[in-house]
């Protein structure tokens, strides 16, 4: 059994800004993870992270409140207005300090930090590291943490890399510690916290087509559900627009922001054509953009029926390689097409989890001592559609929230230490699940249930949605779930099995599902990603709500809960 003051789960970008935040107010913190910290996902953000610091004005003046404008709307007005507020005040304070911190961020020719425009706000407000945004903010956060690590007389940060938490541990109403998994030699422990931070991530991987690394699946998010916490606005998924044809890895809307087009297999920019892009064209928000694409193919004008291209050639060699030198990379690696010369293929696939584990604007959650932020988490500032560059801003904004308020948390209260039997007993019981996990003798692959969820996620709960598509996927993960209680395990070694692993992730990621497609079912409108054929307009006197899921005997039950107004009246969004 170990004993931390606090407890922060995930060590991407929210979870080490957390964490340095328990420090900077005078406490210890223990960082667990799944993979090493630079192996988190958020290395792989591009474009950039949004923040008013007004570099670029070209004849506007940018302010943090336009900025939380820009949010809202682009929420399609799902976004809490607080607590988009709150991030778009908080923004320039982070990016500065990221600055401070040794950050590369690309310049402008008088030495300022460098922003690109993305969709939704209509000029240049995204701060970026040419297209390495997310890779250089988490060498540079992780150095700070380690350098608390190293540095300091306390020793106030402690990593656990490579363990996986399967269980949250509350006693009457407090969080008191997490079960966890060591997967290099299989040991399961018990850890007591004051206090635990989940930073936990995405649950992408249960698409079949997403640009979300593989570790994304939803096992955080599962694990709070699992212990009580609610979920909230899971429905609202976001599909990126341009993505890699074949492998889905992400192509940075910085490609559309720095003057890309998209055209269809006549080469025409066809985004003109659909009233809701035809001004903002390739930089409109994602949900428009992907729809429209998506239109666009099922029209019959994808190249080769199949996709559409992302036109880099005209921007030239020199901007192509001073600002998108990862891209003309990736592009000429996994497509066999360098941009300076073709046109990239791109389709839109699954990108970003605008809903997660429930939190208030201090990203507390229902439970007494635990927290959550970043993608994990849904505070709520993305809504209905999250704009491109404010995810990275989320997750240092509410990262560092979390942290102070995980840290204020302990301060209140003295070290207890009593949730120990809880934590103890837990274990127990979380061995002989794993146990039987571990040596399951049922008679199904667990690999064919997910490739079966990714294909029901994608026809049910994709781009366009309707009551028989979202039931039937409904359906099929009730039945996948059904099954992976006959599940077969091929290899027992407790140490390194990742077999293990992926039957925790996947069990994880089936519970989620049903949350997603259950959401998507009762929501019977569209706004922002979640687009139904059957109720094609937004419907704000039944549904300007929030959606609640909570585990209740096994299944996702479904309720609705307020959204904070009080700045601006809910409009019809035009770009
Ligand atoms: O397109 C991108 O670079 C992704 C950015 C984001 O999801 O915020």
């Amino acid at each position: 059994m170990q004993y931390t003051e606090v407890l922060v789960v995930g060590a991407g970008l929210a979870g080490l800004r957390a964490a340095i935040g328990v420090n900077e107010r005078n406490h210890k913190a223990l960082v667990l993870s799944k993979v090493h910290p630079l192996r988190s996902h958020s290395i792989a953000a591009q474009g950039g992270v949004n923040a008013a610091l007004g570099n670029h004005h070209r004849g506007v003046t940018d302010t943090p409140l336009k900025h939380a404008f820009d949010t809202v709307k682009g929420s399609d007005y799902l976004a809490d207005q607080d607590a988009a507020i709150l991030m778009c005040e908080e923004a320039p304070k982070r990016i500065y300090e990221l600055e401070r911190w040794g950050c590369p961020f690309s310049r402008t020719v008088d030495g300022k930090i460098a922003q690109r425009p993305f969709g939704g706000a209509g000029f240049p407000r995204t701060a970026y590291a040419v297209d390495r945004t997310g890779h250089v903010m988490l060498h540079t956060l992780y150095e700070q943490a380690v350098r608390f690590e190293e540095y300091s007389e306390r020793q106030e940060m402690g990593f656990l890399d490579e363990w996986l938490v399967t269980r949250l541990v509350v006693d009457a109403g407090v969080c008191c510690g997490v079960v966890a998994v060591n997967l290099l030699t299989g040991e399961v422990e018990g850890i007591t916290a004051e206090a635990v931070i989940f930073g936990t991530g995405g649950s992408g991987r249960m698409y079949a087509q997403s640009t979300n690394a593989l570790i994304n699946s939803a096992h955080g998010m599962a694990v709070a559900y699992w212990a009580g916490v609610p979920l909230k606005d899971m429905e609202f998924i976001q599909f990126h627009p341009t993505t890699l044809w074949g492998t889905n890895i992400l192509m940075t809307e910085g490609c559309r922001g720095e003057g890309g087009f998209l055209t269809n297999s006549e080469g025409k920019r066809f985004l003109a054509d659909y009233p809701d892009s035809q001004k903002a064209m390739e930089v409109a928000p994602r949900d428009i953009t992907a729809r429209n694409m998506t239109r666009e193919i099922l029209a019959g004008r994808g190249v080769k029926g199949k996709y559409l291209n992302l036109d880099l050639r005209h921007l030239g060699a020199d901007k192509i390689n001073a600002r998108l030198p990862g891209i003309r990379e990736i592009a000429m690696s996994f497509a066999g097409v360098d941009p300076i010369v073709d046109p990239i293929p791109v389709i839109p696939a699954q990108h970003y989890t605008m809903g997660g584990i429930s939190t208030n604007i201090h990203c507390e959650t229902e439970v007494k001592g635990f927290y959550a932020a970043g993608e994990a988490a849904c505070v709520s500032v993305h809504g209905g559609n999250r704009l491109g560059g404010n995810s990275l801003l989320d997750t240092v904004v509410f990262g560092a929230i979390a942290g102070w308020k995980a840290a204020d948390f302990v301060d209140g209260k003295a070290a207890m230490k009593q949730g120990m039997k809880a934590v103890e007993a837990a274990v127990e019981e979380e061995r002989k699940v794993l146990d039987a996990l571990r040596n399951a003798a049922g008679t199904e692959d667990p690999a064919a249930i997910r490739d079966e969820l990714g294909q029901a996620m994608q026809e049910g709960v994709g781009i366009f949605r309707d009551k028989e598509k979202i039931q039937k996927a409904l359906g099929t993960v009730l039945a996948l779930k059904g099954r992976f209680q006959d599940v077969k395990a091929t290899y027992r070694g407790r140490g390194m099995n990742p077999e293990l692993t992926n039957n925790l992730e996947l069990r994880a990621n089936l519970d989620v599902a049903e949350v997603v497609v259950r959401g998507a079912l009762g929501r019977e409108e569209s706004r922002g990603s979640h687009f139904r054929v059957d109720f094609p307009q937004r419907d704000d006197a039944r549904f300007l709500q929030h959606t609640v899921a909570r585990h209740v005997d096994g299944e996702g039950k479904i309720s609705f809960s307020p959204v904070a107004l009080g700045t601006w009246e809910p409009k019809e969004r035009k770009y």
